[in-house]
């Protein structure tokens, strides 16, 4: 148990940091939670106009999610599970900005990445395709959480497949204001400024 919770509390604290607004204060860009969605996520530093910075983001939001599984898996395979666990609870809730984080959908991947390859690759499929058809990140991201559950308990691993029944769920939630501007017709499309 002692190497459950450590490998919770070690996701948490990597999953914490948040990059997002890291690298946009750190470009002089000010705080990107005063622009468009007012998330620390990729998305909304697109809408800062630096597409390098967004890709930073989202590749660094991900791999704090990887890098946690990996390293406790390297350690002890059972704890793998819950350091993802940690990262994107970290990303969500980090203690440094007063538990007010991201929605997750990076970090979601990247734990993703670690435990299941192949589903995540089919998320990546899946985003990239409704991205592409419909131009809303949150829509596509939605659309992936519905679906990789659902891949992990056909085609690998059902005990996972659980841990992002769970992950999907808190993703919708933290979309709810998406989702309001969704159905609205005012959700912002991608790469718009805000
Ligand atoms: O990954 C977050 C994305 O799904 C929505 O971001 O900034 O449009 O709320 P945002």
């Amino acid at each position: 148990t002692y190497g459950l919770i450590l490998a919770l509390v070690f996701g948490y604290l990597l999953g914490s940091i948040p990059f997002g607004l890291l690298l946009t204060r750190a470009a002089g860009l000010g705080d990107v939670r005063k622009i468009g969605s007012g998330n620390i996520g990729a998305t909304n530093v697109l809408r800062t106009g630096n597409k390098g910075l967004a890709a930073a983001t989202l590749l660094l939001d991900a791999l704090k999610g990887t890098a946690a599984v990996l390293i406790a898996g390297h350690f002890a395979p059972e704890t793998a599970v819950w350091a993802g666990l940690g990262a994107f609870l970290g990303h969500l809730f980090p203690v440094w900005l007063g538990f007010k984080g991201g929605k997750g959908v990076a970090t979601y991947l990247g734990v993703l990445i670690g435990l299941a390859w192949q589903v995540a690759l089919i998320f990546a499929v899946v985003w990239l395709a409704m991205a592409f058809l419909f131009r809303y990140s949150s829509l596509a991201a939605l659309t992936a959480a519905v679906i990789v559950p659902i891949a992990l308990y056909f085609l690998s691993a059902p005990q996972i497949a659980v841990l992002f029944v769970v992950m999907s769920i808190i993703v919708f939630i933290k979309h709810r204001a998406n989702i309001s501007r969704l159905l609205a017709g005012t959700e912002g499309k991608i790469g718009a400024k805000g």
